[in-house]
């Protein structure tokens, strides 16, 4: 096995296992990819062996020739910390970017399909690969907090959900000072949530899908993870208050800013 491939494996594998114990990955929900065209030589892309090309029903032509680790369709999070190659494939664009194919080792068993969620997860890339960004990590995950606060009719709105965010610990203006992106409900898998996130990607990392869980972008995938947790803990700091019998003070709007003052003092 190629080293590179393993370190990726190994990554994948660990961040599996956070989104399983956190109780993000109920049966298979989750997954992930990342661009790994820069990692494969050719002559270990040539070592490999190939399904046929199977048809994209949108032609992304930036992803023309790249190669892609995901996690397979119906994979539990559990089992992919525990054996991240089987719950994982790489599969090549072809140089057009309308068509894929799976690669693998000549001795592995017939590789599994990839995510549902391949159509949103191949758009966003795209996008990052259009715009010359430099994530290459895609993570998601049906975090029990996004949920359960986008069932709040009041939190359908992303300046309310951003300013609660900010409001109720430093970290999050330290750490996501752009704020969170939103996006109504629309059908997992589909072409069109891929479409609402990238709308959403020109000014934000981390994404919440109503109702669904939450989606982030990063350079690699254990800052991807990073952020989600914060999200995450910063959502339970304020279900924990309402649940103890009040409404969380928050952070004033002048705390908010001497944190933006003193941490990005240009901006
Ligand atoms: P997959 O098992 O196809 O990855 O689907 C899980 C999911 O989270 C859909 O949004
Ligand atoms: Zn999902």
């Amino acid at each position: 096995m190629d080293e590179w491939l393993e370190e990726q494996y190994k990554s994948i594998g660990k961040v599996a296992g956070y989104l399983w114990n956190k109780g993000w990955a109920e049966r298979n929900a989750g997954n992930i990819s990342l661009n790994v065209t820069d990692l494969i030589s050719h002559e270990e892309r040539d070592g490999l062996s190939f399904s046929f090309f199977y048809q994209l029903e949108k032609s992304m032509p930036a992803l023309g020739g790249q190669i892609f680790l995901i996690t397979a369709s119906g994979s539990r999070m559990r089992d992919v910390k525990e054996h991240p190659k089987r719950g994982l494939c790489l599969i090549e664009l072809d140089e057009t970017g309308s068509m894929y194919r799976i690669l693998y080792s000549g001795k592995a068993n017939r590789p599994p399909f990839p995510t549902s969620e391949m159509p949103s997860h191949l758009t966003i890339h795209h996008f990052l690969a259009r715009e010359r960004r430099p994530e290459r990590a895609v993570l998601h995950a049906h975090v029990t907090e996004t949920i359960a606060l986008t069932h709040n009719t009041d939190f359908k709105n992303e300046e309310r959900i951003n300013s609660l965010l900010w409001s109720l610990q430093p970290e999050t203006t330290l750490f996501i000072p752009e704020g969170v992106g939103f996006v109504p409900f629309r059908i997992p898998g589909s072409y069109d949530i891929g479409e609402a996130t990238i709308e959403k990607l020109k000014k934000h990392k981390t994404i919440i899908w109503e109702k669904h869980g939450a989606l982030v972008i990063e350079k690699n995938l254990e800052e991807a993870f990073d952020i989600m947790d914060l999200v995450a803990k910063t959502i339970a700091i304020y279900f924990k208050c309402r649940m103890a019998g009040y409404k969380p003070e928050g952070l004033s709007k002048k705390q908010i800013g001497d944190i933006r003052d003193t941490f990005f003092p240009s901006e």
